[in-house]
This record gives structure tokens, sequence and C-alpha cells, in this order.
């Protein structure tokens, strides 16, 4: 059976490894159809509109995208399109699986993280006022549905995949309601659905110093939007950076796959970008697959891509930002003469 999905090339680096991606999947032969559609900065040129309906119509139909990254300009107005995108398809859980990799070489060796973070709401609901000249306001919003949802995702992946832990990262020292209520919420969830699971807590701050300390401490972290989002970037810098670390946005039918990093303006356009972190999403997009369709040419294109990456890395086969000499489509053709 062949799926159909949205592939969004997006800004900057994103077309350069989105090709190289697309050319990993087609020597593969996975059984997956792209529909291409544009968001970003491309799209607001072309329709005047950095997240156009069609675009969000076709991934409703299909249900299943795979998304390189979009520029949001700062200070322009512009809401990001990640952002909106997440909220409009309420795609409520950010999955970022940060591990380590045969053949690059940092500071730990057993670095198995899997960040689940809050994707809708939070300081990202975008709620911020003008109060008077010189005062503004951001909202966070949390609720407990969200709060909720997430925790149980996060609960259920330990329980499926037979993982140790969940840690929550929270302020609610300082923030006594809302990251009070996020973490009343999961310590619920723990109680009344895994109460088998070890469950702890730690305050962000403490927490980031225990992770680049000694993150072979952690097994599954969970934690509101915006700090996620940080949290996930410096925990990309425990295994080698922003370029191979891969994520899902997922939700109660739909999911878009997409690298943890953005459009990378300082090395768009020089064919140098590391399209492992967007290979590595299309693979856990196949497995999604798998696990939701039981299609087991899936699995198989994705294990076997997985196999292939890790050779050429064990290999010495990489891109600059990890310490190798090849460029975007380099790499891509390592991995091929590995399937
Ligand atoms: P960035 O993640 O694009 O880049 C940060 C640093 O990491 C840069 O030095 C870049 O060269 C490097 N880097 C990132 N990806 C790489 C790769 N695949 N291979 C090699 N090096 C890589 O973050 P930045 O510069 O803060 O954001 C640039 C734009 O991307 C902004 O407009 C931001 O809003 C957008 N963004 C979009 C995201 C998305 O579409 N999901 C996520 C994060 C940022
Ligand atoms: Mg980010």
């Amino acid at each position: 059976k062949t799926h159909t999905a949205v592939l969004i090339p997006g800004d900057g680096i994103g077309p350069e490894v989105t090709e190289a991606v697309l050319k990993v999947l087609k020597a593969v032969e996975a059984p997956v159809e792209f529909h291409p559609h544009l968001a970003g900065l491309t799209a607001m040129e072309k329709h005047g509109d950095v997240l156009p309906e069609s675009t969000l119509d076709a991934i409703r139909e299909d249900k299943l995208a795979l998304k390189g990254p979009c520029t949001t300009p700062v200070g322009k107005g512009f809401t990001s399109v990640n952002v909106q995108l997440r909220q409009k398809l309420d795609l409520y859980a950010a999955v970022r699986p940060v591990r380590s990799l045969p053949g690059v070489p940092t500071r730990f060796e057993n670095v198995d993280l899997v960040i689940f973070r809050e994707n809708t709401e939070g300081l990202y609901a975008g709620v911020e006022n003008d109060i008077v000249p010189g005062v503004v306001t951001s909202m966070k919003i949390v609720t407990e549905k969200a709060s909720t949802r997430i925790a149980r995702r996060a609960f259920e992946y330990v329980q499926k995949r037979g993982r140790r832990r969940v840690t929550a990262f929270h302020k609610a020292n300082i923030m006594k309601k809302s990251d009070g209520l996020f973490l009343r919420c999961a310590q619920d969830v723990h109680d009344a659905e895994f109460p088998d699971v070890e469950y702890d807590t730690f305050i962000i701050d403490a927490g980031c110093m225990r992770l680049v300390q000694d993150p072979t401490n952690f097994d599954v972290l969970l934690m509101e939007n915006f700090y996620g989002d940080i949290v996930s970037d410096l925990a990309a810098g425990l295994v080698g950076g922003l370029g191979v670390v891969p994520g899902a946005n997922i939700g109660e039918d739909t999911a878009i796959f997409e690298a943890v990093h953005g459009s990378a303006p300082d090395i768009a356009g020089k064919g140098i970008a590391n399209p492992l972190a967007l290979l590595m999403s299309a693979v856990m997009m196949l497995n999604h697959v798998h696990a939701t369709q039981d299609d087991e040419a899936c699995k198989t294109a994705a294990s076997r891509i997985k196999q292939a990456y890790n050779q050429a890395l064990a290999d010495g086969e990489k891109t600059g930002d990890i310490g190798g000499k090849l460029g975007t489509m380099g790499f891509a053709d390592a991995v091929i003469a590995r399937l």
C-alpha cells in the first residue's frame, strides 16, 4: 500500500535537506507518495500568506506531513508558521529523541533522552498585549486538558517502549499557578494511570545544570512549550548539535515530522547543511505509519535507513557540523551506498 503525505520543503536550508532526504527515501523505495505544499517565506511570496489554507487542508486530508524548517521574521508581525501549524492542527505533543550516534564523538557516550514538549499553549499561545507605552504583557496559558494529554503521552511512551522514568521540568516555585497546574496534571496522570512508572520532577534551572553535567541520568523529559523549545536545543548540543536531532508533532490523528533545527540562514544555499535530522524525522514518520497502520514495508524502510546512516557515520562519512567533510548530498549518497 502506498501512503500519502504532504511535503513542505520550507525556507533556508529546508529545500536542500528535503531534496537529500527524498533521494534516500526513493532509494529505499519507501511506500510514501508526497504532495508538495508551501509554507513559510516561499508561501508568503507566492500566496501572500505564510500558511495558506490549501496547505492546512492538504495536511488535514493526508493526516501526515514531512516538513522542512520555516523562517519566522522577527518583529514584522508574523505569527510563527510552526506555532500556527501545531495550534491549528492541534498537534499537541512534540516528541524529540536525543541520542548519541556512532562516529559522532561528544562528551557523553550513552545519551538516550526523549523530550515530550507540550506544543499548543504556554507562553507560545501568542497572547501579547501593549498595556501602556513601554509596557507589554505576554500571557502564559496553561490548561488542565493540554497538560493532562501531554503527560499521558509521555507516560504511555515509557510504558510501551519499556523505558525507565518520566521527569517533569518546571518552575512551579515561581509560577505557582501555571506551572503548578502543569505539575499537578502530570502527578495525577501518574497516580491514576501509571503508578508503576517512575516519576520525578526538577526545577528547570537545576534540571538543566544536571542535564549538562550528566545527561545519562535522565530518560523521558516532560515539559511545557517554552521550556521544551529551549531544552531541546540544549539537549541537541549534548549529542552533536541541531544537525542530528529529529522530531514529531503529533495530535490525535495527524502528525507532522520535522527536525528540531530552524532554517539556518547562515549556511543556506551552500549545500553543507546536515540532512540527517530531517532524515531521522522521516524514519520517525515511517515508524509512525507502521505503528498506526501496521505497515511492515514502512518498518523495513525505516530500519534500513537507520542502519545505513549509522554505518555511514561509523565510517566517518559525515557533514561538517559533526566533524566530517561531506556536503548535504554527499551525505545522502553515503547513506544510499549503505542501504
Ligand atoms: P537554526 O536552528 O536555524 O540554526 C542554529 C545554528 O545551528 C546555526 O548556526 C545553523 O547553521 C546550525 N544548524 C541548524 N541546522 C543545521 C543543519 N541541519 N546542519 C548544520 N548546521 C545546522 O536556528 P536560528 O538561526 O535561531 O533560526 C533560524 C530561523 O529558523 C528563524 O527564522 C527561526 O524562527 C526558524 N526556526 C524554524 C523552526 C522550524 O521550522 N521548526 C525551528 C527553529 C527555528
Ligand atoms: Mg526551537
